[in-house]
């Protein structure tokens, strides 16, 4: 089965195309094409992610992304054809209220021959909603044309399944030998959850941030160190710097060196996180006195690394216990963090050997287009396909 996938729940646009093969307990699946646009330095002048600017780059790069997707997958045969009348009647009402994507689909698409892919996926949420709508409304409008399935994917689902496929031979990702239950620990910019999967797609909301999520945290406190946005790959350089110092921390002397800040909610009974104390107690530290220096940012980014870890470890910790758990996945953007990769596979392997620990291959790590595609195949195998998709920015796996 080929899929083409779509993401534009954030400031990425994403278009892939996977060959998908197999069932739900032995998958695989070869990337044909994939391509991906960025939209993460126009957003930085902003200190964050702006919808209305989202909105209009994914309008603009959906279809110089299908092109390059197909012709990447060697699925791009020129022809000029006719649309029905009827047909993009509809379609113009699908995209009315993107004029320049409208356009530039009908002069795409009426100058190539309908690829042969079998099922169109795309990310319904959770995310930003005027971005996800550009994302579904393209979908359904090529699949109207094309005459395709469509399938509805959950963010979140992606996130889980790109933690869960291995790298095979080539170009090609397994997704096998899973042992149930697998606990996810989902952490992004909008997310921080533990999700428990006793079934394959069945999900249980163990524990979730009370406040900010992990990766707004990081953005935060990084904003306040006047660091360029997205924060948390910025906070993980500087931190690295203290860790792979050949000088230790404590010898280092520095007054920053000897600052902790808290762990919040860490010894609380429940799986259930909150950062914005954290944040704030950054945000007291920095007040009345003079901009840290670059040593300085690197000792309070250090220690801010060290005790979102220590948190997001002990509630990971207590949602194994709970659970009986046999297989540990690591999703979304923030576990491409080198130092929480590195504790979670130094501590599993320590304090949990029975439990397998997957976490993304760096590339699928923040958002993309593969990993909507591993998790449209998981749903279409269950042939559930969409007549109507509507974005929710909110939606939720459990
Ligand atoms: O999953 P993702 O790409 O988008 C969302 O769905 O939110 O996650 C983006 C988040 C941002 O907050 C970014 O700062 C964070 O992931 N992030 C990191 C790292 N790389 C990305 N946080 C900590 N360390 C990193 N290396
Ligand atoms: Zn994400």
């Amino acid at each position: 089965m080929k899929i083409l996938s779509i993401e534009t729940s954030c400031d990425e646009t994403a278009i892939a195309i996977l060959e998908c093969a197999g069932n739900e307990t032995d998958a695989r699946f070869t990337v044909l094409g994939n391509t991906l646009l960025s939209q993460v330095a126009l957003h930085a002048e902003y200190g964050g992610v702006f919808p209305a600017l989202a909105k209009r780059e994914h309008a603009k790069n959906l279809v110089p992304l299908l092109e390059a997707a197909l012709e990447e997958a060697e699925l791009l045969r020129e022809d000029t054809r006719s649309i029905p009348e009827e047909i993009r009647s509809e379609i113009a009402a699908i995209l009315s209220r993107e004029h320049s994507l409208a356009e530039a689909f009908f002069e795409f698409v009426s100058e190539c021959e309908t690829p042969p892919i079998d099922v169109i996926a795309v990310t319904a949420g959770p995310g930003l909603e005027p971005a996800l709508w550009v994302g579904i409304n393209f979908a359904k409008a090529l699949a109207l044309l094309w005459q395709k399935p469509l399938v509805a994917v959950n963010h979140m689902e992606g996130h889980v399944m790109a933690a869960l496929a291995e790298k095979g031979d080539e170009e090609s990702l397994l997704i096998r030998g899973v042992q149930m239950p697998v606990i996810a620990l989902l952490i992004s910019g909008g997310h921080t959850e533990l999700v428990l999967m006793k079934k394959w797609l069945d999900y249980e909301l163990i524990g979730q941030t009370r406040d900010d999520a992990v990766g707004e945290a990081f953005d935060k406190v990084a904003r306040m160190l006047d660091l360029p946005y997205p924060g948390g790959p910025e906070i993980s350089r500087l931190a690295e710097q203290v860790r792979t110092s050949d000088v230790l921390v404590s010898e280092l002397g520095h007054p920053m060196s000897k600052i902790t800040l808290p762990r919040p909610m860490i010894d609380s009974l429940t799986c259930d996180f909150s950062f914005a104390g954290l944040k704030t107690a950054v945000l007291y530290l920095l007040k009345n006195r003079p901009p840290l220096d670059d040593t300085e940012k690197m000792h309070l980014a250090h220690e801010f690394e060290d005790a979102v870890t220590d948190v997001l470890w002990k509630k990971t910790a207590r949602a194994l216990e709970e659970t009986g758990a046999r297989t540990l996945v690591i999703g979304g953007g923030v576990s491409a963090n080198t130092h929480i990769r590195r504790t979670f596979t130094h501590k599993i392997a320590a304090d949990y050997p029975q439990v397998a620990l997957r976490i993304p291959a760096a590339s699928l790590t923040t958002d993309n287009a593969i990993m909507i595609a591993l998790a449209g195949y998981y749903r279409a195998l269950r042939r559930e396909f969409a007549t109507d998709i509507t974005a929710d920015g909110n939606r939720s796996l459990a």
